[in-house]
């Protein structure tokens, strides 16, 4: 039984030398930017008072938002934990608990914000398909514009042991495992987890925990759009304004959704999303192979399988010594044990 449930991912925070900068990028990403007290915030459509933060300073990634259903809730967790409720000085007030994760990551749970006004987002259009036709007298005119960032989805930590931060966050917060990726049998590499809303749909994913080699830090961050055309409008001007494309446009396997991956100013990675899979409690969990998570059902291929990116660094090494470690396995068996 984990201390508390957390509803959603609620925000990112950070750091960067040049907030104009960053707030260009968002604006083109499709969020709407206001600076306050010094620091720049993004915010979707949904009213949420904000989903991505940026305080000025050396360019880094800070700390990842979730939300607790209830200021009582936090309240829990801070017992729990030994720390204090602190007030919620920032757009839309509410309280917040700052956390330490297990890899020095600030896990900022909030609680109380106050919505602000919605804004709208395009409609979706009827699409006629091969057996079903509802689109009729209405012609499809879109504007080049940029995405419509609706809300915040899902953050990819990079961890150094996989069961101690999958133990903490599930203990802390109720995340409950989707799919649990495996570099061999038994060997994880990380889990895609999902929050725990008993019958209500949850996304596939709020949070991906990756034990991979190289430096720790977010992988990305991602933000859910109106819809396709959204996505692919998006797609379309931010490469008119020259941003640095990373991924795109495809639909992953685990999570099944569209995805559309840019580099802010920074280096930071930041996924478009649409049409992702929903889940509830008492779905069961799934074991997939490594070889899942970079391939596609269709689009573009992962760069580095297109030749356009290198492996990061001790990434060769680090699956030599998991290949070893699987090899280990199978010679410490005994003698005449079936392999
Ligand atoms: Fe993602």
């Amino acid at each position: 039984m984990s201390t508390i449930r957390i509803e959603d991912i609620a925000h990112v925070r950070y750091a960067a030398p040049d907030l104009a900068a960053m707030r260009a990028f968002l604006e083109d990403f499709g969020m709407d930017c206001f600076e306050e007290s010094g620091r720049l915030y993004g915010r979707g459509a949904d009213g949420r008072p904000f989903v991505h933060v940026t305080e000025p300073g050396e360019a880094k990634f800070l700390a990842v938002g979730l939300r607790a259903e209830t200021v009582a809730d936090l309240e829990k967790l801070a017992a729990s934990e030994g720390v204090p409720v602190e007030d919620l000085k920032e757009p839309g007030g509410g309280k917040i608990v700052r956390l330490t994760d297990p890899d020095g990551y600030g896990v900022e749970v909030v609680a109380g914000q106050a919505k602000a006004e919605a804004l709208p987002l395009p409609a979706d259009q009827p699409v006629n398909t091969a057996s079903a036709k509802p689109r009729f007298r209405q012609t499809v005119r879109l504007e080049a514009r940029p995405a419509h960032v609706k809300r915040i989805g899902h953050a990819v930590l990079k961890v150094r042991d996989f069961r101690t931060s999958e133990r903490w966050y599930k203990d802390g917060f109720g995340f409950i495992t989707s799919d649990e990726v495996e570099a061999a049998a038994d060997v994880p590499l990380g889990a895609f987890m999902r929050c725990d809303r008993g019958d209500k749909p949850a996304d596939h994913h709020t949070l991906f925990l990756a034990q991979l080699p190289g430096e720790l830090g977010i992988l990305h961050a991602a933000f859910e759009v109106a819809n396709l055309d959204d996505l692919m409008l998006g797609h379309q001007h931010l490469k008119a304004k020259k941003r640095e494309a990373a991924w795109g446009v495809g639909r992953h396997i685990m999570g099944s959704q569209i995805f559309d991956y840019w580099k802010d100013p920074f280096g930071n990675e930041l996924e478009h999303w649409t049409d992702g899979d929903l889940f509830t409690a008492a779905d069961p969990p799934q074991k997939q192979p490594m070889s899942a998570l970079l391939a596609v059902q269709w689009g573009a291929p992962h760069p580095m399988f297109a030749g356009k990116l290198a492996p990061p660094p001790g990434l060769v090494s680090f699956f030599m010594a998991l290949r070893l470690r699987v090899l280990g396995l199978f010679r410490s068996k005994p003698k005449g044990t079936p392999a």
